[in-house]
């Protein structure tokens, strides 16, 4: 009789994230078991996809045509980092449970009777191509309850982050910000604070024809144009109380543009948009937890260092650490939190925490596509 093989102690799934900034995927090999991040892969996309999946963030012609080529694109992508990534880590495919895949967020309207998400991607075909089980659209359902579908990172950073001593906030600085707030008495808070990247990329591209400004060096040569700021901060959005979440739906280069005086120097709107993130979330630091004495960043963002200076300024009782003084690189945090996503799924347990995105109760999130 022919015995079972032994049981792998690993739980292995594959996440994979590509966020609002547009930089690409980041893909991660995560064991559910250990809670460890095994390997790590990032690319850019093909530069025609990335310029199309930014023009679909506008409403223009012909979108449902494009949007579904967007999408194939999506998993060819991701197709392609995910066979990157075993390759690399040397992990067979047959021992990956599933992917947990964001897809590409083109539309964010959540709320109301007509809320919905978009995140761009062909699940039926990353899941051919990778020949792995695909648990993709991750935000629907928790709209479908009520609910903002995001932040949903919030309940992994609970599970990777210790605060038992004390109150913890981690902060997310992709293309949009976002904080999650755990509390030492097991409450768990969170909410997107506003624009981190987006527009400062947006900018940077614009005027320089850059990528981004690495390490802020071009922010750090302007000056903070202090009218144009107040203007900046006066959003609403920022004074909106959580449950609350937004995206380039909102915060885009036609929202910056009225407020900009004609001779207005293009290095000091730089900087005036490195404050304006400092100051958003470090005013919904503030007033959300004010006793935090600990905040831990990762995103992109992270890596910033005047934006992390801005933030260390505006936050003086604060002690700044990163996700990597807590093992977890900065670059990594979002994809493994689509993978711990999966595996939920998987497990059929709640990826949402209620009382961050407002959903009417826990829900499993995510939709199957088989091996
Ligand atoms: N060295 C750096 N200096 C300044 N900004 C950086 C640096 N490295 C990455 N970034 C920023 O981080 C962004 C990517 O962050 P990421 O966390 O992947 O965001 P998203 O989740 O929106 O994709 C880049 O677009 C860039 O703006
Ligand atoms: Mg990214």
């Amino acid at each position: 009789m022919a015995s079972l093989p032994p049981t792998d102690p690993r739980r292995l799934y594959v996440g994979l994230m590509s966020g609002t900034s547009l930089d690409g995927t980041d893909a991660v090999l995560f064991d559910a078991g250990s809670r460890a991040v095994l390997g790590h892969v990032h690319a850019p996309f093909p530069a025609a996809l990335r310029d199309e999946l930014l023009a679909l963030n506008a409403p223009g012609g012909n979108e449902l045509h494009r949007a579904a080529l967007a999408a194939n694109g999506v998993a060819r992508a991701y197709a392609d980092v995910v066979a990157q990534l075993l390759e690399q880590t040397g992990t067979p495919r047959s021992s990956v449970i599933a992917l947990g895949a964001h897809g590409q967020t083109v539309r964010h309207q959540p709320g109301g009777f007509d809320g919905y998400t978009i995140q761009l991607l062909n699940g039926a075909l990353l899941a051919e191509q990778a020949r792995i089980a695909v648990v993709c659209d991750l935000r629907s359902r928790d709209i479908a309850a009520g609910g903002q579908g995001a932040p949903l990172v919030p309940a992994f950073h609970r599970a990777m982050f210790d605060a038992a001593e004390q109150d913890v906030a981690v902060l997310n600085l992709g293309g949009i910000s976002n904080l999650s707030l755990l509390h030492a008495d097991g409450r768990t808070g969170g909410f997107d604070c506003g624009p981190a990247n987006c527009l400062m990329d947006g900018w940077i591209a614009q005027h320089q024809g850059l990528g981004f400004d690495a390490d802020g060096a071009w922010a750090a040569s302007g000056e903070i144009l202090p009218d144009l700021l107040a203007a900046l901060l006066a959003e609403p959005y920022f004074a909106l109380p959580p449950p609350k979440s937004t995206g380039r739906d909102l915060f885009h280069l036609g929202w910056l543009q009225p407020h900009l005086a004609p001779d207005a120097r293009p290095e000091d709107v730089q900087a005036t948009l490195l404050a304006l993130t400092a100051h958003t979330v470090a005013d919904a630091l503030t007033a959300h937890m004010p006793q935090a004495r600990r905040l831990i960043a990762c995103g992109g963002g992270a890596r910033n260092g005047q934006l992390m200076k801005a933030l260390g300024r505006l936050l003086p009782g604060v002690t700044l650490a990163s996700s990597a003084d807590h093992g977890l690189p900065v670059d990594q945090v979002e994809a493994a939190a689509f993978a711990w996503l999966a595996h939920r799924f998987i497990e059929r347990q709640p990826g949402n925490l209620p009382g961050v995105t407002g959903a009417a109760g826990p829900r499993v999130l995510g939709a199957l596509h088989p091996a």
